[in-house]
Protein backbone atom coordinates (compact mmCIF):
# COMPACT_ATOMS: atom_id res chain seq x y z
CA UNK A 1 0.00 0.00 0.00
CA UNK A 2 3.26 2.28 1.14
CA UNK A 3 4.79 1.96 -2.15
CA UNK A 4 1.19 2.02 -4.48
CA UNK A 5 1.05 5.69 -2.63
CA UNK A 6 3.90 6.78 -3.90
CA UNK A 7 3.61 5.76 -7.76
CA UNK A 8 2.73 8.32 -10.46
CA UNK A 9 0.36 7.39 -12.53
CA UNK A 10 -0.36 8.77 -16.18
CA UNK A 11 -3.86 7.56 -17.12
CA UNK A 12 -5.63 8.74 -20.59
CA UNK A 13 -9.45 9.35 -19.54
CA UNK A 14 -12.83 9.35 -22.08
CA UNK A 15 -16.32 11.37 -21.18
CA UNK A 16 -19.22 10.73 -23.23
CA UNK A 17 -21.80 10.23 -21.08
CA UNK A 18 -23.44 13.01 -22.42
CA UNK A 19 -23.63 15.57 -24.71
CA UNK A 20 -19.42 16.34 -24.76
CA UNK A 21 -17.14 14.79 -26.34
CA UNK A 22 -14.11 14.36 -24.11
CA UNK A 23 -10.52 13.15 -24.00
CA UNK A 24 -7.65 14.04 -21.78
CA UNK A 25 -4.19 12.95 -19.87
CA UNK A 26 -3.86 13.74 -16.41
CA UNK A 27 -0.44 12.23 -14.23
CA UNK A 28 -0.63 12.26 -10.45
CA UNK A 29 -0.79 10.70 -7.12
CA UNK A 30 -3.13 10.59 -4.68
CA UNK A 31 -4.25 12.56 -2.79
CA UNK A 32 -3.52 15.40 -5.62
CA UNK A 33 -3.10 17.70 -6.95
CA UNK A 34 -2.68 16.03 -10.10
CA UNK A 35 -0.98 17.75 -13.09
CA UNK A 36 -3.61 18.33 -16.60
CA UNK A 37 -1.38 17.26 -19.18
CA UNK A 38 -4.40 17.84 -21.76
CA UNK A 39 -8.04 18.75 -21.65
CA UNK A 40 -10.11 18.32 -24.93
CA UNK A 41 -14.28 19.10 -24.61
CA UNK A 42 -15.58 18.61 -28.06
CA UNK A 43 -19.34 20.07 -26.53
CA UNK A 44 -22.54 19.08 -29.30
CA UNK A 45 -24.14 22.16 -28.32
CA UNK A 46 -25.40 22.86 -31.78
CA UNK A 47 -26.04 19.35 -32.46
CA UNK A 48 -29.31 19.21 -30.00
CA UNK A 49 -29.59 23.84 -29.91
CA UNK A 50 -32.84 23.07 -32.22
CA UNK A 51 -34.79 20.57 -29.62
CA UNK A 52 -34.08 22.44 -26.66
CA UNK A 53 -32.11 19.19 -25.01
CA UNK A 54 -30.09 16.77 -25.57
CA UNK A 55 -31.21 13.90 -27.96
CA UNK A 56 -29.70 10.34 -27.15
CA UNK A 57 -29.76 8.86 -30.30
CA UNK A 58 -28.57 12.32 -31.83
CA UNK A 59 -25.54 12.70 -29.25
CA UNK A 60 -24.39 9.09 -29.73
CA UNK A 61 -23.44 9.32 -32.93
CA UNK A 62 -21.50 12.90 -33.02
CA UNK A 63 -19.28 10.65 -30.46
CA UNK A 64 -19.04 7.99 -32.85
CA UNK A 65 -18.01 10.66 -35.73
CA UNK A 66 -15.47 12.64 -33.51
CA UNK A 67 -13.95 10.17 -30.64
CA UNK A 68 -11.21 9.04 -32.51
CA UNK A 69 -10.01 12.76 -33.22
CA UNK A 70 -10.48 14.16 -29.82
CA UNK A 71 -8.30 10.97 -28.17
CA UNK A 72 -5.93 11.82 -30.90
CA UNK A 73 -5.56 15.06 -29.92
CA UNK A 74 -5.63 14.50 -26.20
CA UNK A 75 -2.22 12.68 -26.44
CA UNK A 76 -0.84 14.85 -28.97
CA UNK A 77 -1.66 18.06 -26.88
CA UNK A 78 0.12 15.86 -23.74
CA UNK A 79 2.84 15.27 -25.79
CA UNK A 80 2.11 11.52 -25.00
CA UNK A 81 2.21 8.02 -27.44
CA UNK A 82 -0.77 6.05 -25.97
CA UNK A 83 2.50 3.89 -25.01
CA UNK A 84 3.33 5.62 -22.61
CA UNK A 85 0.11 6.05 -20.92
CA UNK A 86 0.12 3.66 -17.44
CA UNK A 87 -3.86 3.18 -18.23
CA UNK A 88 -7.12 3.98 -19.91
CA UNK A 89 -10.01 5.23 -17.97
CA UNK A 90 -13.59 5.77 -19.53
CA UNK A 91 -17.11 6.75 -17.70
CA UNK A 92 -18.94 3.58 -17.43
CA UNK A 93 -21.67 5.30 -16.41
CA UNK A 94 -23.98 6.67 -15.16
CA UNK A 95 -25.65 8.17 -18.24
CA UNK A 96 -27.27 8.15 -21.63
CA UNK A 97 -26.28 4.18 -22.31
CA UNK A 98 -25.18 5.06 -25.97
CA UNK A 99 -22.39 7.67 -25.33
CA UNK A 100 -21.31 5.63 -22.61
CA UNK A 101 -21.09 2.79 -24.78
CA UNK A 102 -19.28 4.30 -27.76
CA UNK A 103 -16.63 5.49 -24.45
CA UNK A 104 -16.48 2.60 -23.21
CA UNK A 105 -15.56 0.33 -26.22
CA UNK A 106 -12.92 2.99 -27.54
CA UNK A 107 -10.90 2.87 -24.06
CA UNK A 108 -11.64 -1.27 -24.23
CA UNK A 109 -10.16 -0.84 -28.21
CA UNK A 110 -7.31 1.40 -26.57
CA UNK A 111 -6.54 -0.73 -23.81
CA UNK A 112 -6.33 -4.08 -25.85
CA UNK A 113 -4.14 -2.46 -28.62
CA UNK A 114 -2.29 -0.56 -26.31
CA UNK A 115 -1.95 -3.73 -23.77
CA UNK A 116 -3.04 -1.41 -21.25
CA UNK A 117 -4.85 -1.62 -18.08
CA UNK A 118 -8.65 -0.67 -18.35
CA UNK A 119 -10.47 1.59 -15.79
CA UNK A 120 -14.37 1.61 -15.41
CA UNK A 121 -15.16 4.97 -14.10
CA UNK A 122 -18.28 6.02 -12.40
CA UNK A 123 -19.25 9.60 -13.77
CA UNK A 124 -19.90 10.83 -10.22
CA UNK A 125 -17.36 9.50 -8.45
CA UNK A 126 -15.10 11.54 -11.22
CA UNK A 127 -17.21 14.75 -10.30
CA UNK A 128 -16.64 14.17 -6.53
CA UNK A 129 -13.07 13.44 -6.60
CA UNK A 130 -12.35 16.30 -9.17
CA UNK A 131 -11.44 18.60 -5.64
CA UNK A 132 -8.16 16.07 -4.97
CA UNK A 133 -7.18 16.37 -9.00
CA UNK A 134 -7.20 20.35 -8.23
CA UNK A 135 -6.71 20.84 -4.53
CA UNK A 136 -5.20 17.53 -3.21
CA UNK A 137 -7.83 17.40 -0.42
CA UNK A 138 -8.00 14.63 1.84
CA UNK A 139 -10.33 12.12 2.72
CA UNK A 140 -13.29 12.47 4.84
CA UNK A 141 -14.97 15.42 3.07
CA UNK A 142 -18.50 16.90 2.41
CA UNK A 143 -19.46 16.89 -1.31
CA UNK A 144 -22.48 18.42 -2.54
CA UNK A 145 -23.16 17.08 -6.68
CA UNK A 146 -25.09 19.21 -8.21
CA UNK A 147 -24.94 18.63 -11.77
CA UNK A 148 -28.12 18.20 -14.94
CA UNK A 149 -29.15 14.81 -13.38
CA UNK A 150 -27.98 14.62 -9.68
CA UNK A 151 -28.89 16.25 -6.82
CA UNK A 152 -26.78 14.52 -3.44
CA UNK A 153 -25.29 15.01 -0.38
CA UNK A 154 -22.52 13.25 0.17
CA UNK A 155 -19.56 12.51 2.99
CA UNK A 156 -16.63 11.04 0.76
CA UNK A 157 -14.55 8.50 2.74
CA UNK A 158 -12.54 7.14 0.09
CA UNK A 159 -12.17 6.34 -3.28
CA UNK A 160 -15.64 4.41 -3.98
CA UNK A 161 -16.74 5.18 -0.28
CA UNK A 162 -19.27 7.20 0.49
CA UNK A 163 -22.21 8.02 2.81
CA UNK A 164 -25.35 9.25 1.57
CA UNK A 165 -26.49 12.16 3.35
CA UNK A 166 -29.68 13.30 1.38
CA UNK A 167 -30.50 13.45 -2.26
CA UNK A 168 -33.46 15.02 -4.68
CA UNK A 169 -37.13 13.41 -4.18
CA UNK A 170 -37.70 14.50 -7.50
CA UNK A 171 -35.99 16.73 -10.16
CA UNK A 172 -31.99 17.50 -9.97
CA UNK A 173 -30.73 21.03 -9.69
CA UNK A 174 -28.98 21.19 -13.23
CA UNK A 175 -32.39 20.14 -14.60
CA UNK A 176 -34.73 22.21 -12.57
CA UNK A 177 -32.66 25.22 -14.55
CA UNK A 178 -33.12 23.62 -17.62
CA UNK A 179 -36.66 23.35 -17.49
CA UNK A 180 -36.97 26.59 -15.66
CA UNK A 181 -34.97 28.43 -18.79
CA UNK A 182 -37.58 26.42 -21.27
CA UNK A 183 -39.93 27.96 -19.16
CA UNK A 184 -39.02 31.47 -19.72
CA UNK A 185 -38.06 30.43 -23.30
CA UNK A 186 -34.15 31.07 -23.08
CA UNK A 187 -32.00 28.55 -25.16
CA UNK A 188 -30.64 25.44 -24.03
CA UNK A 189 -28.60 24.60 -22.09
CA UNK A 190 -30.52 26.23 -19.47
CA UNK A 191 -28.24 27.42 -16.14
CA UNK A 192 -25.89 29.46 -17.71
CA UNK A 193 -28.61 31.51 -19.50
CA UNK A 194 -30.58 31.90 -16.20
CA UNK A 195 -27.70 32.80 -14.35
CA UNK A 196 -26.77 35.58 -16.91
CA UNK A 197 -30.36 37.02 -16.94
CA UNK A 198 -30.65 36.86 -13.04
CA UNK A 199 -27.99 39.36 -12.68
CA UNK A 200 -30.29 42.05 -13.99
CA UNK A 201 -32.79 41.22 -12.11
CA UNK A 202 -34.26 41.35 -8.79
CA UNK A 203 -35.51 38.08 -6.70
CA UNK A 204 -37.88 40.43 -4.24
CA UNK A 205 -40.41 41.09 -6.86
CA UNK A 206 -41.11 37.60 -7.25
CA UNK A 207 -42.36 34.95 -4.28
CA UNK A 208 -41.46 31.48 -5.21
CA UNK A 209 -41.41 28.49 -2.57
CA UNK A 210 -38.66 27.02 -1.05
CA UNK A 211 -39.49 23.06 -0.83
CA UNK A 212 -38.34 21.19 1.99
CA UNK A 213 -36.86 23.89 3.64
CA UNK A 214 -35.84 23.61 7.15
CA UNK A 215 -37.21 20.07 7.01
CA UNK A 216 -35.74 17.20 9.20
CA UNK A 217 -32.66 15.48 6.28
CA UNK A 218 -31.26 16.69 4.12
CA UNK A 219 -33.36 15.69 1.03
CA UNK A 220 -34.10 18.65 -1.79
CA UNK A 221 -36.86 18.87 -4.18
CA UNK A 222 -37.64 21.22 -6.63
CA UNK A 223 -40.17 20.21 -8.61
CA UNK A 224 -42.72 22.38 -6.84
CA UNK A 225 -40.61 25.39 -7.39
CA UNK A 226 -40.65 24.58 -11.11
CA UNK A 227 -44.37 24.32 -11.37
CA UNK A 228 -44.66 27.52 -9.06
CA UNK A 229 -42.60 29.75 -11.75
CA UNK A 230 -44.76 28.06 -14.46
CA UNK A 231 -47.28 29.32 -13.23
CA UNK A 232 -46.45 32.44 -12.10
CA UNK A 233 -44.45 33.15 -15.56
CA UNK A 234 -48.07 31.75 -17.23
CA UNK A 235 -49.72 35.49 -15.81
CA UNK A 236 -47.07 37.85 -17.62
CA UNK A 237 -46.70 40.22 -14.64
CA UNK A 238 -43.24 39.89 -14.39
CA UNK A 239 -39.93 40.66 -15.92
CA UNK A 240 -37.87 37.79 -17.42
CA UNK A 241 -35.01 38.76 -15.30
CA UNK A 242 -36.48 38.79 -12.05
CA UNK A 243 -38.36 35.35 -12.56
CA UNK A 244 -34.80 34.29 -13.51
CA UNK A 245 -33.17 35.93 -10.54
CA UNK A 246 -36.17 34.52 -8.16
CA UNK A 247 -36.13 31.17 -9.43
CA UNK A 248 -31.98 31.03 -8.24
CA UNK A 249 -32.51 32.93 -5.11
CA UNK A 250 -35.14 30.03 -4.37
CA UNK A 251 -32.75 26.77 -5.49
CA UNK A 252 -29.93 29.05 -3.60
CA UNK A 253 -31.81 29.36 -0.31
CA UNK A 254 -32.79 25.55 -0.96
CA UNK A 255 -28.88 24.40 -1.65
CA UNK A 256 -27.75 26.50 1.98
CA UNK A 257 -30.83 25.16 3.87
CA UNK A 258 -30.18 21.11 2.63
CA UNK A 259 -26.01 22.04 3.23
CA UNK A 260 -26.33 23.20 6.55
CA UNK A 261 -28.18 20.44 7.77
CA UNK A 262 -25.87 17.79 6.17
CA UNK A 263 -22.89 19.47 7.45
CA UNK A 264 -24.31 18.99 11.12
CA UNK A 265 -24.30 15.38 10.01
CA UNK A 266 -20.86 15.32 9.29
CA UNK A 267 -20.10 16.79 12.06
CA UNK A 268 -21.41 14.36 13.88
CA UNK A 269 -20.21 11.29 11.90
CA UNK A 270 -16.40 12.74 11.96
CA UNK A 271 -15.70 14.80 15.09
CA UNK A 272 -12.13 14.66 14.66
CA UNK A 273 -12.43 16.34 11.38
CA UNK A 274 -11.53 19.74 11.99
CA UNK A 275 -12.44 22.48 9.65
CA UNK A 276 -13.19 19.89 6.81
CA UNK A 277 -13.55 20.36 3.43
CA UNK A 278 -16.73 20.98 1.79
CA UNK A 279 -16.73 20.20 -1.90
CA UNK A 280 -19.21 21.90 -4.23
CA UNK A 281 -18.78 19.78 -7.79
CA UNK A 282 -20.77 18.84 -11.00
CA UNK A 283 -22.24 21.72 -13.77
CA UNK A 284 -24.18 23.81 -11.20
CA UNK A 285 -21.33 24.98 -9.35
CA UNK A 286 -19.93 26.81 -12.36
CA UNK A 287 -23.10 29.22 -10.97
CA UNK A 288 -21.15 31.80 -9.11
CA UNK A 289 -23.99 33.22 -7.09
CA UNK A 290 -24.51 29.41 -6.14
CA UNK A 291 -20.56 29.63 -5.23
CA UNK A 292 -20.19 32.40 -2.80
CA UNK A 293 -23.87 31.67 -0.90
CA UNK A 294 -22.16 28.19 -0.12
CA UNK A 295 -18.88 29.46 0.67
CA UNK A 296 -20.24 31.61 2.59
CA UNK A 297 -22.24 28.86 4.64
CA UNK A 298 -18.77 26.43 4.41
CA UNK A 299 -17.41 29.53 6.50
CA UNK A 300 -20.33 30.04 9.11
CA UNK A 301 -20.29 26.43 9.63
CA UNK A 302 -16.40 26.38 9.83
CA UNK A 303 -15.65 24.26 6.56
CA UNK A 304 -13.54 25.11 3.91
CA UNK A 305 -15.57 25.39 0.91
CA UNK A 306 -13.86 24.37 -2.11
CA UNK A 307 -15.13 24.79 -5.72
CA UNK A 308 -13.36 23.35 -8.61
CA UNK A 309 -12.64 26.02 -11.74
CA UNK A 310 -16.13 26.30 -14.48
CA UNK A 311 -14.39 24.11 -16.60
CA UNK A 312 -13.51 21.20 -14.24
CA UNK A 313 -17.48 21.43 -12.80
CA UNK A 314 -19.20 20.87 -16.10
CA UNK A 315 -18.18 17.30 -18.43
CA UNK A 316 -14.86 16.75 -18.79
CA UNK A 317 -12.51 13.78 -19.09
CA UNK A 318 -9.53 15.59 -16.56
CA UNK A 319 -11.81 14.68 -13.50
CA UNK A 320 -12.45 10.50 -15.30
CA UNK A 321 -8.75 10.52 -16.27
CA UNK A 322 -7.77 11.25 -12.31
CA UNK A 323 -10.49 8.95 -11.14
CA UNK A 324 -8.85 6.30 -13.09
CA UNK A 325 -5.44 8.06 -11.38
CA UNK A 326 -6.72 7.07 -7.40
CA UNK A 327 -8.52 3.62 -8.77
CA UNK A 328 -4.96 2.58 -10.37
CA UNK A 329 -3.35 3.93 -7.28
CA UNK A 330 -5.78 1.09 -5.69
CA UNK A 331 -5.32 -1.51 -8.21
CA UNK A 332 -8.83 -1.20 -8.50
CA UNK A 333 -8.98 -2.02 -12.83
CA UNK A 334 -11.49 -3.60 -14.68
CA UNK A 335 -11.62 -6.41 -16.87
CA UNK A 336 -12.36 -5.68 -20.71
CA UNK A 337 -15.81 -7.15 -20.02
CA UNK A 338 -16.66 -4.26 -17.93
CA UNK A 339 -20.54 -3.77 -18.81
CA UNK A 340 -21.90 0.15 -19.70
CA UNK A 341 -24.55 1.58 -16.95
CA UNK A 342 -26.94 3.79 -17.80
CA UNK A 343 -27.71 3.86 -13.93
CA UNK A 344 -25.28 3.46 -11.45
CA UNK A 345 -25.45 4.99 -7.79
CA UNK A 346 -22.59 6.34 -6.06
CA UNK A 347 -24.03 3.65 -2.79
CA UNK A 348 -23.88 1.02 -4.94
CA UNK A 349 -20.64 -0.07 -4.82
CA UNK A 350 -18.02 -0.24 -2.24
CA UNK A 351 -14.87 -0.35 -3.61
CA UNK A 352 -13.69 -1.68 -6.88
CA UNK A 353 -15.49 -3.64 -9.31
O1 LIG B 1 -22.23 18.06 -14.65
P1 LIG B 1 -22.86 18.48 -15.93
O2 LIG B 1 -21.97 19.15 -16.97
O3 LIG B 1 -23.57 17.27 -16.63
C1 LIG B 1 -24.21 16.27 -15.91
O4 LIG B 1 -23.51 15.29 -15.53
O5 LIG B 1 -25.43 16.42 -15.66
O6 LIG B 1 -24.05 19.45 -15.56
C2 LIG B 1 -24.86 20.04 -16.55
C3 LIG B 1 -25.92 20.85 -15.86
C4 LIG B 1 -26.99 21.39 -16.80
O7 LIG B 1 -28.25 21.13 -16.24
C5 LIG B 1 -26.67 22.89 -16.85
O8 LIG B 1 -27.82 23.69 -17.09
C6 LIG B 1 -26.11 23.12 -15.46
O9 LIG B 1 -25.32 21.98 -15.20
N1 LIG B 1 -25.30 24.33 -15.40
C7 LIG B 1 -25.64 25.42 -14.68
C8 LIG B 1 -24.64 26.38 -14.94
N2 LIG B 1 -23.73 25.84 -15.80
C9 LIG B 1 -24.15 24.58 -16.08
N3 LIG B 1 -26.67 25.64 -13.86
C10 LIG B 1 -26.73 26.86 -13.26
N4 LIG B 1 -25.84 27.85 -13.47
C11 LIG B 1 -24.78 27.66 -14.31
N5 LIG B 1 -23.89 28.63 -14.51
ZN1 LIG C 1 -21.60 15.42 -14.99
Amino acid sequence: MASRALRIFTVLGLETSCDETAAAVVRGTAPGPGEILSNVVLSQIEEHRAYGGVVPEIAARAHVESIDAIVEQALAEAGLPLGDVDAVAATAGPGLIGGVMVGLMTAKALALAGGKPLVAVNHLEAHALTARLTEGIGFPYLLLLISGGHCQLLAVEGVGRFRLYGTTIDDAVGEAFDKAAKILALPYPGGPKIEALARQGDAKRVALPRPLLGREGADFSFAGLKTALRQIAARKEFAGADLAAAFQQAVIDVLVDRSRAAMKMFSRDFPESASPAFVVAGGVAANRAIGEALSALARAQGFAAKIPPPGLCTDNAAMIAWAGVERCQLGLFDMLAAAPKARWPLTARLAGP
